[in-house]
Formats: structure tokens, C-alpha cells, sequence
């Protein structure tokens, strides 16, 4: 790559997709999120690490608009979220920002393609068949699409989970320790998945994960403890996620 094509693309990632300004969220005592900053850059994959009640669920909950922060601010798209109304809020979040956790939360009354195309459908759009088509090829359910969940492996749910995520062509997709639940393949499926929506279509993925395998996909790791970012670690590998964490 020449250097000019280097500048290029460092250009054209740098645009913001999500940012958290000195973003705090206390739950009486518990300072859940002490004064968070950072930028997602548009088209960036960021994991978010940390031990067990270090603030990650908060601090995708915040990021996403799904909770207010009790201080700060958080920007998606370049829209400060604390501006919004409920109504607006909710909006913003149906057509901008999809969303993947670890207990698949699929529909069990809905076969898979209902369940992936339901976001379409709250929000009054009929799927475009070419990227349902797309959608559906990626994450390699053609064959499973009447089924319900309840006949569908973990792997498979999940699978389906993200493309309820990507349906809407989401700028965010948010996802909170989404290979918790699935064994070593269906894991790889799953972040391959996530890989190529910020890399293919450009979409923003933020991560939450407790694995060093599942982190060293992402472009930069960013470490959480007590609520605090403490660590930082770009073009992260395996070991170096692990030597870091340990240190934490
Ligand atoms: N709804 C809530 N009510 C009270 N405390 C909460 C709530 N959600 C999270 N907390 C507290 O905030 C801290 C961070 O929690 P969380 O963001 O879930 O951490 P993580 O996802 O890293 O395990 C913990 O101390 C947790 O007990
Ligand atoms: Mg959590």
C-alpha cells in the first residue's frame, strides 16, 4: 500500500461514529461509569474488556442510548443523544444502531426469518429482498429460515441475532459478550460476521467480551476497570490482549 493510499483510508475512518465525553452513570453509590471519553471511528471494530463488573454493560447501554448516562455526553452519528426525547431516542436507535447479546434474545413464537426482519417491521418497513437476501447469505441461515429457534444449535441463534442486528443497516452495531454462550466455531462464526460488517459495508462495531480470542479481532482493545478506561491497546494480539489483562 502506498503511503498516499494510507493517508486516504486514515482519512476516511476518522470520522466519528460514536463518542463518549466524561460519561458517567451512578447507581446510588455505585459509580458504574467514571468519566468516560473516547471516539469510535466510522468503520472501526473496538473491543471493550475488563473484569466482571468493571462497567462494560454500562458502558454499551450508555453508548447505545438504551440508558441515560447521569453525567456527560454521548454523540452517535454526530446527534448528542441527551437532546433527544424518549420518542426520538428510541427512534434514533431502531434506524441507526443494532444490537447483539449473549442470550440471543430471539422470539421464540417467530421462525428465523421473522425474527430477523421484526426490526423492519416496527419500524414500518417492508425488507428489501436483494439485503435480505445478503443478510441471510452471510450468516448462512437460507436453509433454516422456518425454522423457530428452539430447533436452531446456539450457533445458529446467534447467527440469526446478528442478522436481526444488520437488517436495518445499522451505522453501530453494539454487542455485549456475544460468543459467551457458543462453543469455538460458532464463535469464529460470529466475529467473522462482525469483522465484515465494519470492513465490508462499513459499519462501527463495539465488542464486549471477557475473551482474548474474540478481542484480538477487533482493530484497538479498550480496558475498563472500575469504570475507568485504564488501558488501551491498538492492532491487538492473543498474547498481548492476554499480558495486558493480567496486568489489569
Ligand atoms: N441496574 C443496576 N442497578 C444497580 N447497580 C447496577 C445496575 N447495573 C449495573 N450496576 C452496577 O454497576 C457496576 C457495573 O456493572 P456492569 O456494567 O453490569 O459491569 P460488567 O458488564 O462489566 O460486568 C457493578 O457494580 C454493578 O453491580
Ligand atoms: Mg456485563
Amino acid at each position: 500500500m502506498t503511503t498516499m493510499t494510507a493517508e486516504a483510508t486514515a482519512g476516511a475512518v476518522d470520522v466519528e461514529a460514536v463518542g463518549l465525553e466524561a460519561v458517567t452513570r451512578t447507581y446510588g453509590e455505585v459509580r458504574a461509569l467514571d468519566g468516560v471519553t473516547r471516539t469510535f471511528p466510522r468503520g472501526s471494530f473496538t473491543a471493550v474488556m475488563g473484569p466482571s463488573g468493571s462497567g462494560k454493560s454500562t458502558f454499551l447501554h450508555c453508548a447505545s442510548g438504551l440508558d441515560r448516562p447521569s453525567g456527560g455526553t454521548v454523540r452517535v452519528g454526530g446527534t448528542d443523544l441527551g437532546r433527544l426525547s424518549e420518542t426520538k431516542r428510541t427512534l434514533l436507535r431502531r434506524e441507526r444502531i443494532g444490537f447483539v447479546f449473549q442470550a440471543f434474545n430471539l422470539i421464540p413464537s417467530m421462525d428465523v426469518e421473522q425474527n430477523i426482519t421484526l426490526p423492519l417491521r416496527l419500524g414500518g418497513v417492508d425488507a428489501d429482498p436483494g439485503w435480505l437476501d445478503d443478510v441471510v447469505r452471510r450468516v448462512g441461515l437460507g436453509d433454516r429460515l422456518r425454522h423457530r429457534p428452539s430447533e436452531l444449535s446456539g450457533g445458529q441463534q446467534q447467527r440469526a441475532a446478528v442478522a436481526r442486528a444488520l437488517i436495518t443497516r445499522p451505522e453501530v452495531v453494539f454487542a455485549d459478550e456475544p460468543t459467551g454462550a457458543l462453543d469455538p466455531r460458532s464463535s469464529r462464526d460470529v466475529l467473522r460476521m462482525l469483522r465484515d460488517a465494519a470492513d465490508l459495508t462499513g459499519q462501527t462495531v463495539v465488542l464486549v467480551t471477557h475473551d482474548p480470542m474474540a478481542a484480538a479481532w477487533a482493530d484497538s482493545v479498550v480496558f475498563l476497570s472500575r469504570g475507568r478506561i485504564v488501558d488501551e491497546l491498538v492492532a491487538p494480539t492473543v498474547s498481548a490482549v492476554m499480558g495486558r489483562w493480567e496486568s489489569l
